[in-house]
């Protein structure tokens, strides 16, 4: 069968990994800004000052991204870029920004989706205490009010937040990312709850002030196993990984209390499409976890339009005879992109079964794809035909879920182009497009044109040879 008939063919792309301009016409500083000036913070020594420059390019990317064809693209909007302050005065010019890269997608005929949050928080709310303050997600009503009265008249599409496990966990426990603290349980699960808030608020405030019926969504990071056999021993156990919270689940697969609050679904998405924390994270928790009212779940647990999944690798999992889950190692000699993810197609395949199955509702894939050894080739191209082979084995098994009867709405390739790959520096390329870091040239890469076709055929070229 082929893709849906309006399926959403589309890449992303964040706010601080391609805009650079960093301070400039106004803007505040984020917490990345400072986060990269740490000794050590970022592997390659690098930040986001200039990274693809698309503050001042964004015409020639508009006009990569219609040259391929796209139907949709996902940007983020830099909080700090439009309230340099985090609250009160607006910045014109970044606002400004905003509206003339708006404009020109839809000149493109690109429509677009924009995140609200892919975490460049701004640094002076940050000072505030940030996430921990209780107030913060009021902040992120009023940013939020901002740009919806902004650019609602040409969005239509929202996603509150990105990967909050993300930086919650990495941000705010691990201290890998920004902002680089290292908190305890009790005080990550305030900064949890806090952000969990934000996007009720904002859901809220993106209903109550948009100017077109809004398309509402929610993009966390989508933790999948595989079952290593379609035996319902097998599919169980996955689900049972991917949505449950228990000590005795968190070992199984290798985790520990800290790392099972960023390795997990339930606790990120039970609040906002069943509005409950799941009781048996809420029991393994136990007293770490802060007071909250029912109004804050009412809040919380307010209609979305589809959820959003993030998701790169997961691994194959089985039932083991003792009953308990367990996650198979890969094969000696298995494919791993350059960031070490192992390669697993079927994550696009279980995945959108089993959360459309708990949660019920439209999903979208808002990240997918792969970081590879890309170079200028000797005649002037960049040639990645594992990349191509990467999204072309995703999309088979996405579309056989489509098949199975799995709502699936949409495709965004991560990333548009090479970019800032938070602590990693711009040692990984995931882009369709090339950046070349020095002239700041741009070079559609293979992969950008055969996605181009995918685009053209409906999908219907990933069964050529
Ligand atoms: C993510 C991020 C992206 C990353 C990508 C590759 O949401 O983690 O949204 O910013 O660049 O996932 O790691």
């Amino acid at each position: 069968m082929p893709f849906p008939k309006d399926f959403v063919w589309a890449a992303s792309a964040a706010s601080y990994q391609i805009e650079g301009a960093v301070g400039q016409d106004g803007a505040g500083l984020s917490v990345w800004d400072t986060f990269c000036t740490k000794p050590g913070a970022i592997l390659t020594g690098d930040d986001g000052s200039v990274a693809c420059d698309h503050y001042h390019r964004y015409k020639e990317d508009v006009a990569i991204m219609k040259q391929m064809g796209l139907k949709a693209y996902r940007l983020s909007i830099s909080w700090p870029r439009v309230l340099p302050d985090g609250t009160g005065k607006p910045n014109e010019k970044g606002l400004a920004f905003y509206d003339a890269l708006i404009d020109e997608l839809i000149a493109a005929g690109i429509e677009p989706y924009v995140t609200l949050f892919h975490w460049d928080y701004p640094q002076q709310l940050f000072l505030k205490d940030g996430w921990l303050n209780p107030k913060s997600s009021d902040w992120f009503a009023e940013y939020t009010k901002l740009i919806i009265e902004r650019l609602s008249d040409r969005v239509k599409n929202w996603i509150t937040l990105n990967e909050p496990q993300c930086f919650v966990g990495l941000g705010h426990m691990d201290g890998l990312h920004a902002p680089g603290l290292k908190l305890a349980m009790p005080d990550a699960l305030v900064v949890a709850h806090n952000v969990l808030l934000a996007h009720g608020k904002a859901v809220r405030t993106i209903r109550e002030h948009a100017k077109q019926t809004p398309t509402v969504g929610y993009a966390p990071v989508a933790v999948i196993h595989t079952p290593a056999t379609d035996s319902p021993g097998d599919i169980e156990a996955c689900k049972k990984a991917m949505f449950t919270v228990s000590e005795a689940t968190w070992k199984e697969i290798g985790n520990d209390i800290q790392s099972s609050l960023f390795r997990n679904n339930t606790w990120w998405m039970d609040p906002i499409f069943l509005g409950h924390y799941p009781q048996n994270a809420l029991a393994a928790y136990g007293d770490n976890m802060c007071a909250y009212s029912q109004t804050d779940m009412d809040i919380i647990s307010e209609k979305v339009d589809f959820l959003g999944l993030n998701s790169y690798f997961g691994p194959r999992s089985k039932l083991h005879e003792d009953g308990n889950i367990q996650n198979l190692p890969d094969p000696t000699g298995h494919v791993h992109t350059t960031m070490d993810w192992p390669r697993n197609p079927d994550i696009l395949y279980w995945g959108p079964k089993f959360f459309y199955e708990r949660y019920n509702v439209p999903i979208v894939i808002t990240e997918n794809g792969m970081a590879n050894m890309d170079w200028v080739h000797f005649d002037g191209q960049v040639h990645d035909p594992q990349r191509i082979d990467y999204i072309r084995r995703h999309l088979l098994r996405l579309r056989d879920t489509i098949d199975d009867g799995v709502d699936v709405r949409g495709y965004f390739y991560w990333s548009i182009m090479d970019n800032f790959e938070w602590w990693h520096g711009y040692s990984q390329r995931f882009g369709l497009v090339f950046t070349d870091y020095e002239t700041l040239k741009r070079i559609p890469k293979d992969s950008a044109k055969w996605y181009s076709q995918v685009i053209a055929s409906n999908g219907e070229s990933l069964d050529k040879a």
